[in-house]
């Protein structure tokens, strides 16, 4: 039977440091309030004009490739997550296949913010099982220091988000006790605007309950997808209603990393290791609680990252290997939960 399995891992944060002092500097906060509520003690930041969502990805992908004992023009499919690409469009696969110099592969970009990961690996899964493709790469990247409200206004998002990128390349194997075992994704649209980014967009103020969002019936035509009133009213940042992400977070978590166990008869005692998309170290200490899971099950960096989206299961889930923190055979869980509401679950045998 073939699997997918995780041939080679790799990852990328800035250099630039931002801790929780740093951004006192911009907003009324404070270290005590981000550590106490999130656990977050510092964020990456990319380099302003020197590093882009695709640049880091190219870099976490280099690493990825080499581990996997192949190069670049051997990848035959590329599948990319991110929220915060580099242009609205084209997605940044395509700009990640010039810059790596790759054959005229096809280059997915997917839409699932904080399960982006998770979704992406499913869809490279599916492709490898089938026998289409034989060396994925799967990427989670994201540049948030470009797009968030540096204001006290927008302080219950600003605080959570850092930069990085996070690449894996998937292979077919056949060996016992290896590769993805199943995935496992879901959706609840009845809460897309709890999280979520609505300029620019095309919506118009059709959806959100009504709220008027900004003057698209006596806007000029030019500026019904982005305008100087979105600018002047700041409705270009993410918003966020933190509590209700939270309270839905930690149902779904457990409830989708206990689905995977299930499928595959397994118990939460059996995981080696617990990757939870860092959203915040109080959801995943909860989850961990719920599940009954060690500390040694479970890993966490969203203390010295803070919460990257797409990127935080790869560069967790590589962190943990270089630590020598995941083992072959050893049973792996990443699960994630975020805007949409999407969330979703991968068991796998490293
Ligand atoms: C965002 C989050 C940390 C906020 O914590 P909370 O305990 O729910 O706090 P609240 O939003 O209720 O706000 C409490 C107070 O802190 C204030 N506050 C918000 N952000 C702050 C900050 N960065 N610094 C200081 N004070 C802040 C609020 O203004 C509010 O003040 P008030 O009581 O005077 O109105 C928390 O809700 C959370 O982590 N939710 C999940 C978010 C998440 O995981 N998002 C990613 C999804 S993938």
């Amino acid at each position: 039977m073939i699997r997918s399995k995780i041939a080679g891992i790799g990852k990328y944060v800035p250099e630039n440091i931002m801790t929780n002092d740093d951004l006192k500097e911009y907003m009324d906060t404070s270290d005590e309030w981000i550590r106490e509520r999130t656990g977050i003690q510092e964020r990456r930041y990319a380099h302003r004009t020197g590093e882009t969502t695709t640049t880091m990805a190219i870099e976490a992908s280099k690493i990825a490739i080499e581990r996997a004992g192949i190069t670049a023009a051997d990848i035959d499919f590329i599948v990319f997550a991110t929220l915060s690409p580099d242009y609205y469009f084209p997605g940044c696969g395509v700009l990640l296949q010039r810059e790596m110099k790759m054959k005229e592969i096809g280059a997915l970009d997917v839409r699932n913010q904080c399960s982006g990961f998770v979704y992406a690996l499913s869809i490279a899964d599916q492709f490898i099982r089938t026998g289409t493709y034989k060396n994925i790469l799967v990427i989670g990247s994201e540049k948030h220091s470009f797009g968030l409200d540096f204001s006290t206004r927008g302080r219950n998002v600003s605080v959570i988000f850092g930069d990085g990128a996070g690449a894996v390349v998937m292979q077919p194997t056949e060996k016992e006790k290896q590769g993805i075992l199943s995935t496992h994704l879901h959706s609840d649209g009845e809460s897309a605007e709890v999280l979520a980014m609505f300029n620019p967009g095309t919506h118009a103020n059709h959806w959100n309950g009504g709220k008027v969002l900004a003057d698209f019936k006596n806007a000029p035509i030019g500026e019904m997808f982005f305008s100087h009133e979105m600018v002047e009213k700041a409705q270009v940042f993410p918003n966020m209603d933190g509590p209700a992400v939270f309270k839905k977070a930690i149902v779904k978590f457990p409830e989708v990393i206990n689905e995977a166990l299930t499928k595959n008869g397994y118990k939460p005692s059996d995981l080696d290791m617990l990757i939870p998309h860092q959203a915040n170290l109080r959801i995943a200490q909860f989850v961990q609680q719920q599940l009954g899971l060690r500390d040694d099950q479970v890993f966490n960096n969203i203390q010295k990252y803070g919460n990257t989206t797409a990127a935080s299961i790869p560069i967790a889930l590589c962190e943990a290997w270089e630590e020598g923190k995941i083992k072959e055979h050893d049973l792996v869980c990443l699960a994630a939960f975020g805007s949409g509401f999407t969330w979703g679950s991968v068991l796998l045998n490293w």
